[in-house]
């Protein structure tokens, strides 16, 4: 069904801004009005639309959030006014002392400020010519940054285009991390044995900085501006109408609290010193400003900040305490963690008595012995590490520590192989790795059992009720009710939460198995993909690289698994169980493309590879990882690889992702 250039004109203009719409439902507000399969449905039609009239895409269609192409390199970017920094008050005095400067130079006591909380991100300039975004660029040294356009309209929360047709408007605001996200990316990366992101700041950093706009799509990054720069068309009297006329034009902007008493503003940013750990996203302190903006250019800038601000820091979130003794935890994995027993301390909210050494050159490196003072720190959910010594404390009392030659659980020697930071117990049946294999096994994002803790598989493993997270579904009331701290509601209740587990989604199994480099997104696509445990175990090397997703080191560790006698037993006596052990065939909504074959290579721009095939299998089609003569369809997106050659030589049908989506949508 072919249409005209107006028909698609007026059909693309309703689906921006019907999707546009449905963005700042989600990401500004939190309050989405569609389901994501939805959202991307509409995205998915103003893709194809624009594919098929490219002529039509605009700066700010919300297809343009998707990413495009990688760039070779950034180039930089000149800000039209310089991004500056802060002056710092630590504590109510300085802050008093930055309001005397501030009475001093406006030469009145009356000064009104606003509060707002400093986000601890990266700083980003945005650039809006007649509404609409030109220009996203990092802070770089304050003069000049890089031009990140592509990756900043990745983010869900910055809008393509104002609400208000504005003539010129440039934005200041900081580009986050959730601290949740950042959470679930850490986790993916060390079951992919990637690099961890030392907190959200540098995970946010490290994402916009990307030369392929793709995975900065990927990341869950969020802009909150807070101050507008340069503007034609309206004035502003006040930083605080700044923020509403921001708010009014899509951004996501804090709650500012407003004061003419620093008191009070201090006994906010006090306040707010506690209330931090409650926000999805980290701050670092406070920001106070003078709110008229009459008054902020009486007071001017001196040559690296303005004197009309100040960022109130927080106390930090670290401390000196004495490091008591040094023990070695064994991971999953067999890592073997050096671990800190510190004199108990506060720190951010809690108290801590353990601090990870990460690894014996870290040590090393930092000299740490046991008996020495230690700056420890606690930086927001993180766990606690050792930063450094205080060696002005040292009483040449201190003992060095040495990394145990043996395994302290299974006495195995413990070694550390080539190029690799961690040491290693390599026994595989040592109870440390077996029993933190059964605890990841019941945890949230795996089996998620409700309430079977750290704790209590200790119990069962140490009194041999357990010797594997299979045996777990083999308990009996009986077996559990006579353990410490169990009565017979929790008991049932336990044996509920076991028995319940047994319906987890196959991907959430896979994840569960503990597969070296497999990690819960892993764990999906191969669900998806293989749709049983048995096929997943039978997969060759072959079938599993010709998953995008899948490299060679995960595909060899996922083959190693499964050629373990030992793990398939394993599996059998979780099928023995009951356990699910496949993904629910998709029910064939039509069978408009039944008994078809559809091969997918390229990377598909609109509809990712998994939708397509769902997509496939909802209208009864199959589809084939490799191009045969019964192949009916060969659907080509970028870059195609040797199966576009093969589909041509032997003369199947070839579709375009746009020429596929309107057989899909016809
Ligand atoms: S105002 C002239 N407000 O903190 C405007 N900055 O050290 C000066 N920041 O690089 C900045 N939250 O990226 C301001 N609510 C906020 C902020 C904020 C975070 C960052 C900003 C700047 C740094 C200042």
């Amino acid at each position: 069904m072919k249409i005209t250039v107006e028909e698609a004109k007026k059909k693309i203009d309703t689906l921006k801004g019907e999707i546009e719409r449905h963005n700042y439902q989600y990401y500004v507000l939190d309050n989405p009005a569609i389901s994501d399969a939805e959202f991307d449905a509409l995205l998915r039609e103003l893709i194809a639309l624009e594919a098929d009239f490219p002529e039509l895409i605009t700066l700010d269609s919300p297809s343009q959030r998707v990413g495009g192409k990688p760039l070779e390199g950034f180039t930089t970017y000149t800000h039209r006014t310089p991004l500056l920094s802060l002056g710092n008050a630590f504590g109510r005095e300085e802050l008093l002392d930055f309001h005397r400067r501030v009475v001093n130079g406006l030469g009145r006591e009356n000064v009104e400020y606003v509060v707002e909380p400093k986000i601890d991100g990266l700083s980003v300039a945005l650039y809006y010519q007649n509404g609409i975004l030109q220009v996203g660029a990092t802070r770089g040294d304050g003069t000049t940054g890089e031009e990140v356009t592509q990756n900043l309209k990745t983010i869900g929360n910055v809008p393509l285009r104002l609400k208000e047709l504005i003539p010129a408007l440039d934005v200041r605001g900081e580009a986050y991390m959730p601290k949740g996200s950042f959470q679930r990316l850490n986790a993916e990366r060390e079951a992919r044995e990637e690099m961890l992101f030392a907190n959200p700041r540098n995970a946010a950093a490290g994402s916009i900085r990307q030369l392929d706009p793709k995975i900065a799509a990927s990341r869950d990054l969020r802009v909150i501006v807070y101050a507008v720069m340069y503007k034609e068309g309206f004035t502003l009297n006040k930083h605080s109408e700044a923020l509403e006329l921001l708010k009014r034009q899509g951004f996501s902007v804090t709650e500012p609290f407003i004061t003419n008493d620093i008191n009070k503003a201090a006994d906010y940013c006090e306040k707010w010193g506690q209330k931090r750990y409650d926000l999805p996203y980290e701050i670092d302190g406070m920001v106070i400003k003078v709110n008229s903006i009459e008054e902020q250019e009486q007071l001017g800038f001196t040559s690296k900040s303005p004197r009309w601000a100040v960022a109130y820091k927080f106390p930090a979130e670290q401390g000196v305490t004495k490091l008591l003794d040094i023990f070695v935890r064994v991971g999953r994995t067999g890592a073997v963690t050096p671990t800190a027993v510190l004199e108990p301390i506060r720190l951010a909210g809690t108290t801590v008595s353990r601090a990870t050494l990460h690894n014996e050159d870290y040590i090393k490196e930092k000299d740490i012995k046991i008996g020495d003072y230690v700056v420890v720190q606690k930086a927001g959910e993180i766990i606690p590490e050792v930063v450094k010594v205080v060696p002005e404390k040292r009483t040449g009392q201190e003992e060095p520590f040495n990394m145990p030659e043996y395994c302290p659980e299974c006495k195995s020697k413990i070694v550390r192989l080539e190029g690799e930071a961690a040491s290693r117990c390599i026994d595989i049946s040592c109870p440390a790795i077996v029993r933190e294999g059964i605890i990841h096994f019941v945890s949230r994002n795996a089996m998620n059992i409700d309430g079977l803790g750290e704790a209590i598989i200790t119990q069962f493993f140490e009194q041999q009720l357990i010797r594997d997270a299979a045996d777990l579904y083999y308990l009996k009331y009986e077996d559990i009710i006579n353990l410490e701290r169990m009565g017979p509601k929790s008991a049932q209740n336990l044996l509920t939460a076991i028995a319940e587990s047994k319906k987890r989604g196959l991907d959430q199994l896979i994840f569960a198995l503990g597969i070296r480099l497999v990690g819960q997104r892993a764990g999906k696509i191969l669900a998806l993909q293989f749709k049983t445990m048995d096929k997943l175990s039978k997969a060759s090397s072959e079938e599993l690289t010709a998953i995008p997703e899948i490299g060679p080191k995960m595909a060899e560790s996922i083959i190693a698994f499964f050629n373990e006698e030992k793990n398939l037993e394993f599996i059998q006596r979780l099928k023995n169980a009951g356990i699910n052990m496949e993904i629910a065939e998709v029910q064939a909504v039509s069978d408009k493309l039944a008994g078809k074959t559809f091969v997918l290579t390229g990377t598909m721009e609109g509809l990712g590879r998994r939708d397509a095939q769902v997509k496939i299998e909802a209208l009864g089609g199959k589809v084939s990882s490799s191009v045969s003569k019964k192949t009916d369809y060969v659907v080509v997106g970028a870059e195609p690889g040797s199966k576009y050659e093969k589909a041509k030589e032997l003369g199947v049908v070839i579709l375009s992702e746009s020429e596929f989506l309107e057989l899909l949508n016809g």
